[in-house]
Formats: structure tokens, sequence, C-alpha cells
């Protein structure tokens, strides 16, 4: 197979300092993932011998973050710059004949476009086959200097730029294929003449050059592709990107997106068609939406799982949640984390559940708490009804079951169970397991006095008459005395 003369090497080494940061800068995310994971996922598509990653700074940490993601790392230590960290890589490469170096912080590059610089290396017969990309403001990065025939002459870094050259908007993306054999003499020949003592890739590109070698620069399609993130705000930038992708390809498939600057999916979501999601709605981690939901505004949704036809109403907070076909939930409702909607459930406004199963068509729709509760089909929960399921030390279970009707601000202390088909009147404390089809009471019987107001009210008139009389006759004494 063609592709397995190349191995790719990741660059991932450096501290970020520019991110002032105790993270290392591989580590940060946009759109959704990590840099370096972003990195890696664009490049395995390209089937390469191996990946290897050039760690450092915090290398445990950058480690564990590429061990799920079958990436071996090599340790440069110190870092002495992006050529001594090829250096190090070179018994790791052994007689690979190709290098794809990618550094770990230029995230948003396509495989594709990584395809395209390999196959032009190749058919180019290059040493060196740089992707560059034409940017309106070059500033921070190096620059490609062409030769009148179109090949590469040298990369000159933003530091060591002359006026002229600093003109020039060709900026080096860092992404090269390199030919080994002819890399290794030049990369000893580098020396750290520059601002920051350090050996610099760039400048072997100019040695190569030297030998007659040919250098070819490779435009990128898209120059958001080359974005290197070194500050806070090319995190952002790089963000900004990684979402706007994400939300057209969800519009591609089908779904609805309004005011679509204003939401944030995050890159696993999947999504059916004719699914709606109003403005600044959030839908993060492994969330799965159906066909012809909707999911109105100013809603985060977490590693939630629907099915088709769910509506979520403003503002509700849900993760780790089950919602079953045409279920509702919202406004402002909020689901921690193991709960399981059956369908047509529904969940109103100020609701909160916790890890609990309410069945087909469960009824919950104002001011409520329900936790570590099952709740049988066609059940009612009244407003105001609260599971009492922490004792301070245990957490206990609710078991109510089907067509049960639970009246408004009961308190149901766990454990405890209500059968099939019972009532349970409105602001009752239920401590004890209530029959099937039976009444449960459990709240102090109401007293009815007639008259008590109306007399009350005499009562205080009569008092308020008697302490004003009491005062004036006290400030006329007083007044006599004072004259
Ligand atoms: C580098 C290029 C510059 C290019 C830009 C594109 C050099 C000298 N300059 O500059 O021409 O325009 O990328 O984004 O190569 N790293 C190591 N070991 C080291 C030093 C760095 O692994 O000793 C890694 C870093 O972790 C990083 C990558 O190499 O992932 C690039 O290093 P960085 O310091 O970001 O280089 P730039 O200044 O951006
Ligand atoms: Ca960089």
């Amino acid at each position: 197979m063609a592709s397995s003369d190349f191995a790719v090497v990741i660059l991932a080494a450096g501290k970020g300092v520019r991110l002032r940061s105790a993270l290392p800068k591989v580590l940060h995310s946009a759109g959704g993932r990590s840099l370096i994971e972003h990195v890696v996922r664009a490049c395995r598509p390209l089937k390469p011998r191996s990946m290897i990653a050039i760690v450092g700074h915090e290398a445990e940490k950058v480690t564990a973050a590429l061990e799920p993601l079958n990436v071996r790392t090599v340790l440069q230590q110190p870092q002495r710059g992006t050529g001594h960290a090829l250096m190090v890589a070179r018994r790791s490469l052994g007689s690979t004949k190709f290098a794809l170096v990618v550094p770990g912080d230029a995230p948003l590059v396509r495989s594709e476009t990584l395809a395209a610089l390999l196959r032009t290396h190749r058919q180019g017969n290059a040493a060196a086959t740089i992707l560059s990309a034409e940017v309106p403001n070059p500033a921070g990065y190096g620059r490609i200097l062409r030769r009148q025939d179109g090949t590469v002459a040298a990369i000159v870094e933003d530091s060591a730029l002359t006026d002229d050259q600093r003109a020039i908007n060709e900026i080096n993306s860092s992404i090269y294929v390199l030919t080994l054999a002819k890399i290794w003499p030049c990369l000893g020949k580098l020396r750290p003449d520059n601002k920051h003592r350090e050996l610099y890739l760039t400048d072997a590109i100019a040695l190569l050059r030297e030998q007659n070698e040919i250098v070819l620069a490779q435009i990128a399609p898209d120059a958001d592709e080359v974005l290197g993130c070194n500050t806070r705000a090319d995190l952002a930038e790089a963000d900004l990107v990684f979402r706007r992708r994400k939300r057209a390809a969800l519009m591609e498939s089908g779904v609805t997106i309004q005011m679509p600057e204003t939401v944030l999916v995050d890159p696993d979501v999947i999504i059916g068609e004719d699914t709606i999601l109003e403005p600044g709605v959030q839908l993060l981690g492994r969330t799965r939406i159906g066909e012809r939901c909707t999911i109105r505004t100013g809603s985060i949704l977490s590693d939630t799982a629907l099915a088709d036809d769910v509506l979520v109403k403003p503002y509700s907070v849900l993760a780790e949640g089950q919602l079953g076909p045409g279920t509702q939930v919202g406004p402002f409702a909020h689901f921690r984390p193991g709960v399981k909607l059956l369908k047509g459930a529904r969940v109103g406004n100020f609701v909160e559940v916790k890890k609990s199963v309410l069945g087909e068509g469960v009824k919950a729709m104002h001011l409520t708490y329900l936790g570590d509760a099952r709740i049988g089909s066609g059940t009612n929960i009244g407003a105001g009804t609260i599971t009492c399921n922490y004792d301070g030390v245990h957490k206990s279970p609710t078991i109510i079951g089907k067509r049960v009707f639970i009246g408004s601000d009961t308190a149901l202390v766990a454990p405890v169970r209500v059968g099939d088909g019972a009532y349970v009147a409105a602001g009752s404390v239920i401590t004890e397991n209530v029959p099937a089809d039976g009444l449960a009471v459990a709240r102090g019987r109401q007293v009815n006095k007639p008259g008590w107001a109306h007399a009350r009210r005499k009562e205080l008139a009569a008092e308020k008459k008697k302490s004003s009389r009491r005062k004036t006759s006290r400030a006329k004494r007083g007044s006599k005395n004072s004259a």
C-alpha cells in the first residue's frame, strides 16, 4: 500500500507560553475537543504507518491524553526548538521514507488537505513540501520566500523579517511532508542563531535548497485550516470555525438552526431531520436527538438522548437523560443524571428530576423534585410534590404505581411505595406505603370556627381605640408640664 511509507510526527513538546496557562497548549480545547485530538483525527484517515507525538512540557499529561488515541510519544527534554523536536524522533522513525509533520496546535487542518499535500510531495519528487496559506494578517507567522520558478527558497521567521519581506502574506503553517533521508543531514546543521536560541525546523528549508533539493509549497484551500493556536484569542477563533463547520454540516443534513451563530453543538452530537434548534441552545458531549424535535431557546443538553418528536421548552438544563418519543419538558426543567422518560411523559416548569423513571404519559407539571423514583404509566404528580429521598445518610427509592394521583404539595418520605390506582390527598406527608386503589390522607384535619375572624377584628378595633385614648391624655399632661 502506497500510504504505508510515511509516518505522522506531531510536535507537542512546547509549553505554549503565550497562553499563560498551567495546562499545556495542546490540551486546550476548541470546538469541543483538545487541540491535539483534532490533529490526530485529521491524520488518522490517511493511514500512516505510525503516529508519533513529540512531548516535553507536562509530558505525562500529554501522553495520558494521547494513549487512548493510540499515538506513541517520544520525549524531547529539554525543548530546543521545532528542528530539535524532529531530531529526537529519528530513532523511532527508522527507515520510514516520509514524515508528515504537524504541529499539535494547528487543529483546523482537514484530512483532505493533508492527503493532497502528500500527493504533491510524491508527484513533485520534493525533499520537502510545505502547507502554506495566504492570509490577510501574516504577523507572527514564518513567511514563504519563493523563487522565480515558484519553488521555495526559504522560510523566514517573523522575528527575522526584513522590511521588504514583512509584506509577504504567504505563511508557513508548520505542516510539512519531508523526505527523511534528505532532511536528517540538514537538521544536523541547524544553528540556534535566532531570538529564542532554538533549532528551527524552518531553517532546514534553506539548507535543503543549498543541496539543490526541491522544496514545494502548497497553498491551503481555506486559510482557516492553518490557524496556529498560540493565544487565547487564537483558541476563540479556532472554536468559532469548528462550531461553524459543525452547524453547517447539521443544516446540510436537514436540521433547522435559528440564529446559528448563537447555537453551540459539540462534534459528536447527532441530530435527526426536521429538528429545530432555537437561538442560544447548547448541545454537548454525546447528545443524540431524533427527528422532528424542537429544542427551544436557552436549553442546555449534555449527554442526553432524545427520541423523535420531543419538545424541550425554553431554558431547560438536561444531563445524561433519555427522553422517549413525544415527551415534553420545561420550561425551566432540570434533569440531573439518570432520568428516563417513557413515551409521552411530560415534565413542566421548575421541576427537578434525578435518577428516576417516569412511565408512559406520566405528568409532573409544576414545582416538583423527583429523585430515585419509579413512576408507573398514566400517573399524575401534583404541583409541589417532593420525594424526600435523602435522610442525611442514605438515598432511598420512591416507587409509585400506575394511574396514581398524587395531590399537590405531597412529601413522599422514602423508602415508600404507592400502589396502582391510589390517591394521595394534597398536603400529605407520606411515611407509610399506600395500598393500591386506596386513599392516603396524612395531614392535620381542618377545623372551622364560624365567626372567629369577625370577633377577632372587633376585639382588635377596641384595643386600638383604648390605646389611642391613653396616648392623647398623656400628650395633654406633657404639654401642661412644659408650659
Ligand atoms: C511555528 C513556525 C512558523 C509557523 C508557525 C505556524 C518554527 C520555528 N516556526 O512558529 O514558521 O508560521 O509555527 O503556526 O518552526 N514544539 C516542540 N518542541 C520545541 C518547540 C516547539 O515540540 O522545542 C512544538 C510546539 O509544542 C508546537 C509546535 O512545535 O506545537 C510549534 O511551535 P510554536 O512555538 O507554536 O511555533 P510558532 O512560533 O507558532
Ligand atoms: Ca504555533
